[in-house]
């Protein structure tokens, strides 16, 4: 096929620039292959994360012509011959070098989800489930962590100060999961995934869909279903009745918080939910009557995390506040 034109992003945190190459590029091939030829060729120290050229270990995330995709799973055949092919790192996490970025919010965002808490009066391997509540979860199940839709999502994009209320579309689909599985004993999912983990943020943009290299319905099949129940749970009049009465009991000492649901705030002990909710901003309207955002913007972050406002991670695990099965 020839040489094609590249510019790739060079540098570390402290800047850098997009540097031009022309690389020979073969039938066949895809977009890693041209960086590991540049690796062996002109640019040795050109740093980029990879491990399976398989499309399944989710290390080799990367955003190429401005959409953020696996490079090993992008195939030059799908650029025009004369095309540059810009390839940078992930915009939403801080760039370690070249084409590497720090992707430790995920990891944090994942120790402040709640595990899979084993039913008390099962033994593991006398765990059973039908078929059709495996299939439902499946689907999550297939995410291979390339943390491509915490990427795009505009929650955290291009704000930071987003991060510590919002855990972003790969972690409410594991809320999801935990949600539907018959087996899991905890009932607070939807309420922890609203009040802790910033889905209330969400407002079903559908980005996180459209980069899925899964093919995961992000949105239609986890984050759309969590804020319908928690939106059924929250607005049930029953519900609502039953949190006048009984709220002054369920209420942890001290606390003040007058919208977290009973069953969450009586099963978590000693967690902090205690501290007021963040409230919408009305949405700037333009001179002509339409919208100049689309996004809700809050005027402060969402409900903290559980672990406090001045924990900081990774986490000891002794510290994790999750239920875990006893060994
Ligand atoms: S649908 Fe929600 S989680 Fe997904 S990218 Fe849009 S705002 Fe983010
Ligand atoms: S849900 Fe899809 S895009 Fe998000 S981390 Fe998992 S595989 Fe990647
Ligand atoms: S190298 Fe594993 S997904 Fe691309």
């Amino acid at each position: 096929m020839g040489k094609r034109n590249f510019r790739i992003w060079r540098g570390d945190e402290t800047g850098g620039d997009l540097n031009d190459y022309q690389v020979e590029v073969n039938e066949g091939e895809v977009v890693l292959d041209v960086i590991h030829r540049l690796q062996a060729t002109e640019a040795p120290d050109l740093a980029c994360r990879w491990n399976c050229k398989a499309g399944k270990c989710g290390s080799c995330s990367m955003e190429i012509n401005g959409k953020p995709r696996l490079g090993c799973m992008t195939r030059m055949s799908t650029f025009e011959e004369t095309e540059t092919v810009t390839v940078t790192p992930l915009r939403t996490f801080p760039v370690i070098r070249d084409l590497v970025t720090d992707v430790s919010f995920n990891y944090q965002k994942a120790r402040e989800t709640p595990a899979f808490e084993p039913p008390a009066d099962l033994a593991p391997g006398e765990y059973r489930m039908k078929q059709v509540d495996v299939e439902r979860s499946q689907e999550f199940r297939k995410c291979i962590e390339c943390f491509l839709c915490q990427n795009v999502c505009h929650v955290v994009r291009d704000h930071e100060e987003n991060k510590a209320a919002f855990s972003g579309p790969r972690f409410f689909i594991r809320a999801a999961e935990l949600d539907m599985h018959p087996l899991d004993a905890r009932t607070d999912r939807k309420e922890h995934a609203q009040e802790s983990m910033g889905l209330g943020y969400c407002n079903i943009t559908k980005c996180c869909t459209e980069v899925c290299p899964e093919h995961i319905t992000i949105t239609d099949n986890a984050i759309i279903p969590m804020k319908e129940r928690v939106v059924d749970r929250k607005y049930d009049p029953l519900v609502w009745l039953g949190r006048k009465i009984f709220r002054r009991d369920q209420l942890a000492d001290g606390a003040t918080d007058t919208t977290v649901g009973s069953v969450h705030t009586a099963e978590l002990d000693g967690v902090n939910w205690g501290r007021p909710k963040p409230t919408p901003q009305a949405a700037s309207v333009n001179a002509d009557g339409t919208l100049g955002i689309t996004e809700i913007t809050f005027d402060r972050p969402a409900a903290a995390s559980p672990f406090g406002d001045d924990q900081e991670f990774p986490l000891d695990p002794e510290g994790l506040n999750y239920h875990r099965p006893k060994s």
